[in-house]
């Protein structure tokens, strides 16, 4: 097979992410179960960690370890990449001592340059444009609570950043409908989305209206890593644009609420939302470690024939 990578949503086909969740079902139930599965044995996983992370260290650093690999962890601070060595030569000499890069880093142009000269597939842990492996995990999710997510309205209320960017590559690509509501200044930008059309998104001035009706709303902080300078800012002008109860009561009764964490009660979200009964954020969080398994198992060894 040839080498495949995960930079973005939409390097997969609508095919091969069907795929990917029926064997995310299959693994999650084995290792719910404490069946022992390593197709990963004697496998290496390297994760380079630009940015901070709780969750996606922790899901796949014990997702290899579940699938019988290792998984080692670099961050800039202690390697040479934060002395400036080029990351074309990084990607040489880490991808012949691995056989899969998982980094976190800022501009997307860092890790597409890392995996043109990378002997191994490389998988995006979240850049300042775009975080698959997250929308990966909700998509799951709302599967698993809801069945398919064709047809159905996802809103995203707050900042269009990576995770909502990739909200709107995985519209797309699973052909629903995204209502996006940001500050006046903070508008989607569909190139750097990296979108095909804008048949799938919609923009609303007012969050109400854009949760009105919703499936799922969803939403993440207001200042994303990288991005501290601003703030003080955007807290100003994001206080309009918090998840509450008055929300999600326009939303549809059955609505799901999501977050990709790290939250911030009272700022993007309320308490009462959050801990509330439209909330399915942990059930997300945890599905973060068997989609990455399928994930995984997928770049390494192809399809398994059920
Ligand atoms: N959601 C997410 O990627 O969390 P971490 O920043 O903790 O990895
Ligand atoms: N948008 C956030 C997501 C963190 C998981 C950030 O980039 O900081």
């Amino acid at each position: 097979m040839p080498i495949k990578h995960f930079l973005q949503f939409k390097d997969f086909t609508r095919d091969e992410l069907d795929y990917l969740f029926a064997r995310t079902r299959w693994i999650k139930t084995e290792f719910k179960a404490y069946r022992r599965y390593w197709p990963l044995a004697d496998r290496t996983l390297v994760m380079i960690f630009e940015k901070a992370s709780t969750r996606t260290r922790l899901s796949f650093e014990a997702g290899m370890q579940q699938l019988g690999g290792a998984a080692i962890y670099l961050n800039t601070r202690d390697s040479q990449l934060g002395r400036g060595e080029p990351v074309e030569d990084a990607a040489e000499v880490i991808s012949r001592m691995s056989d899969v890069v998982m980094i976190r880093t800022f501009e997307q142009d860092i890790i597409e340059r890392f995996a043109g000269h990378s002997r191994v597939p490389v998988i995006n842990g979240l850049t300042n444009e775009y975080h698959p492996c997250q929308i990966l995990a909700d998509i799951y999710t709302y599967i698993e609570q809801r069945g398919s997510i064709q047809g159905k309205t996802v809103a995203w209320i707050g900042d269009s950043n990576n995770v909502c960017n990739t909200w709107l590559q995985a519209a797309e690509v699973f052909d629903f409908n995204v209502h996006v509501s940001t500050p006046p200044g903070y508008e989607v930008e569909p190139e750097r989305a990296g979108l095909y059309g804008t048949g799938h998104y919609e923009e609303f001035a007012d969050p109400m209206q854009a949760a009105r009706d919703a499936d799922l709303v969803t939403t993440d902080v207001w200042t994303s890593m990288g991005f501290e300078a601003e703030n003080e800012e955007r807290k100003r002008d994001f206080a309009d644009w918090q998840v509450d109860e008055d929300m999600m009561a326009v939303a549809k009764p059955d609505s799901l609420f999501m977050h990709c964490l790290p939250a911030h009660r009272g700022e993007e979200v309320s308490a009462g939302v959050i801990d509330g009964p439209h909330s399915v954020v942990w059930d997300e969080a945890e599905n973060r470690l068997h989609a990455q398994k399928a994930l995984l198992e997928y770049l390494l060894l192809g399809r398994i024939e059920a």
